[in-house]
């Protein structure tokens, strides 16, 4: 099982040719109202990647609330860990451009009062995943770890939006999942040299004797664990929009890795999954699920190694 603590947002998205500089206003044909979040997101992720999904977390008791849980619930995300605030549901003000990047604006909303104590007394098993991102209060992010170690969970963290992580989070936190940017970020304070994100992801996982995975776009992405360095790059796909790709990264990652997948494995169809996020317009509408998955993650199997490339029958 994977227990996702994070946010739960609207995402209002226009589409531009180009994103606005500093006091420049640009005219957009529409917007679409999305769901979206990255706890959301990530959740939505590990349940379509086949993974049974607790989220916590926090929405409004307005309009958005409903709009922003609907399709968690149709995909069957348990929600009863979810409270709900005198405040406005979180909502992210979203700008894609012509070549399928964003910019987002997050105002967090209800996602302020999520706490960790929603999480007491889930019913859970040594070895599933709590699976955390920054979108909700830090405190309450230190908190849910610790709940999570006491029980035997494993942690995974994604650190996004950016910012740096205490060494006692680093030290719970089983599972790094960050960018190339995030992770620089994340490295200041913990005496790890590096002048790339390959050296700082090798860096931090042999300090704290973690896994440090870093998505590189279309790239793909490569991590450490144990010294042992894995890799797979992206699909090569027609991008669309990048909104939810991390996200979809993430969840499939936790779900490959619940099902006892190695790293060599999960690590390749988080990055199938995360490609095939980037084709379709807006956030959880765009994550795919487990049927679109394997088969892509099978490309990138085969291109790994040509002896298990596949004849035609
Ligand atoms: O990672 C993408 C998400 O970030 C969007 O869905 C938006 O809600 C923000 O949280």
């Amino acid at each position: 099982m994977i227990i996702v603590f994070g946010s739960i947002n609207i995402d209002l998205v226009t589409r531009v040719d180009a994103l606005p500089k500093p006091g420049e206003t640009v005219a957009a044909p529409g917007y679409a109202v999305v769901p979206g979040g990255k706890g959301a997101n990530q959740a939505l992720a590990a349940r379509r990647a086949g993974a049974g999904v607790v989220l916590a977390g926090a929405v409004g008791r307005d309009g958005f609330a409903d709009l922003a849980l609907d399709m968690l619930a149709a995909d069957g995300v348990d929600l009863t860990r979810i409270v709900r605030a005198d405040t406005p549901t979180g909502a992210a003000f979203i700008t894609v451009d012509a070549e399928g990047q964003n910019q987002i604006v997050v105002g967090s909303g209800a996602n302020a009062f999520a706490r960790a104590a929603s999480l007491d007394g889930l019913a859970t098993k040594p070895g599933d995943i709590l699976l955390l991102q920054w979108e909700v209060p830090e405190a309450e992010i230190c908190a849910a770890a610790r709940w999570a170690k006491a029980l035997g969970l494993r942690v995974m963290l994604n650190r996004a939006p950016a910012g740096p992580v205490t060494p006692e989070l680093m030290a719970m936190t089983d599972i790094v999942v960050v960018n190339e940017h995030e992770v620089m970020a994340l490295a200041e304070g913990h005496g790890v040299d590096g002048a790339d994100p390959e050296a700082v992801a090798s860096g931090l996982s042999a300090r704290y004797g973690n896994a440090v995975f870093v998505t590189l776009g279309a790239e793909g992405a490569m991590g450490w664990a144990d010294g042992i360095r894995h890799a797979a790059p992206a699909l090569p796909v027609e991008v669309i929009d990048t909104t939810a790709a991390g996200d979809t990264f993430c969840g499939a990652f936790a779900a490959a890795l619940d099902r006892r997948r190695g790293y060599e494995t999960a690590i390749e169809f988080a990055s199938a999954a995360g490609s095939l996020a980037c084709t379709i317009f807006g956030a959880q509408p765009s994550i795919p699920t487990l049927a679109t998955i394997e088969p892509a993650a099978a490309i990138l199997a085969d291109g790994r190694n040509p002896d298990h490339r596949r004849t035609p029958p």
